[in-house]
């Protein structure tokens, strides 16, 4: 069983670990202090979302787990190699595994949801749920895939704001900020396409990306918290003002129409 002393343990030994790369790499605590708060956020968005699935009390607690530790492979991830792309790096969710076996931090835990968790977090940022018959790991796979996103958009779109005055190329995984859109990414989104990693050039193109992840939201949820927050808008309003980019926001206007008026409110 997991237990409410558990999940407390864990948010305790999460803050020692951040802090640990807090001291020791004082001049990256900013980077490190914005992941570690993404991941409390993540904690807080998925068990919102998971209350509105009607859960029971011991899913409700496992998608914590997996909302506080989807991120903790960035944490090594950043001090070894000063960036969040993992393609110039390592893949950070099996970064993330590694590092709660190597703390045995989830031995208290049945096996089966040892293996929820791990696979939920390797699972969090594939372009898509990879195969699985495991239905529970389908399930919890998807729940942390919308509360990561939400919580991305929230950070982006805040970091848009001051960009300006306080650049932070980290989180723009140090693409260029240039005028072009690829011509892969654009197509990938008319056709409300999950953009791939590989094919981003530009800031442009990763902020493109980052709205087509609305083509890939799993809960009703999700789709009326983007709603209600305008995250899009904000970022739509970073882009180009041209052609290619009023087609995405048409397609991308269209699709909230066709799913939030099934939504009740
Ligand atoms: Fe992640």
């Amino acid at each position: 069983m997991i237990t409410k002393n558990i999940i407390k343990s864990y948010k305790s030994w999460f803050d020692n670990y951040v802090n640990q790369f807090v001291l020791q790499y004082p001049d990256m605590s900013e980077n490190i202090e914005i992941k570690a708060n993404h991941s409390r956020k993540v904690r807080k968005e998925i068990v919102a979302l998971a209350q509105s699935l009607n859960l029971n009390n011991e899913e409700l607690l496992l998608a914590e787990i997996i909302g506080l530790f989807h991120d903790i492979g960035r944490f090594r991830q950043y001090a070894k190699y000063q960036t969040f792309s993992d393609s110039k790096s390592q893949n950070h969710a099996e970064l993330g595994v590694e590092v709660l076996k190597e703390n045995n931090i989830l031995n208290d835990l049945s096996k089966k949801n040892q293996e929820i968790i791990y696979n939920s977090i390797l699972n969090h940022s594939t372009a898509k749920i990879p195969p699985e018959k495991n239905e529970r790991i389908v399930f919890f796979s998807k729940l942390i895939r919308d509360a990561d996103k939400l919580d991305i958009w929230r950070l982006i779109t805040e970091y848009y704001m001051v960009k300006e005055q306080k650049e932070n190329k980290a989180l723009e995984l140090e693409l260029p900020d240039n005028d072009e859109i690829s011509d892969n990414v654009l197509e990938s989104i008319i056709n409300k396409q999950v953009v791939m990693k590989e094919s981003m050039k530009t800031l442009n193109d990763f902020k493109l990306l980052q709205i087509g992840w609305i083509f890939d939201l799993n809960f009703n949820y999700s789709i009326k918290r983007l709603h209600e927050k305008k995250y899009l808008d904000k970022i739509f309003k970073t882009l180009p003002n041209d052609d290619r980019i009023n087609k995405v926001r048409d397609i991308v206007d269209n699709y909230f129409q066709e799913h939030i008026k099934i939504l009740t409110y």
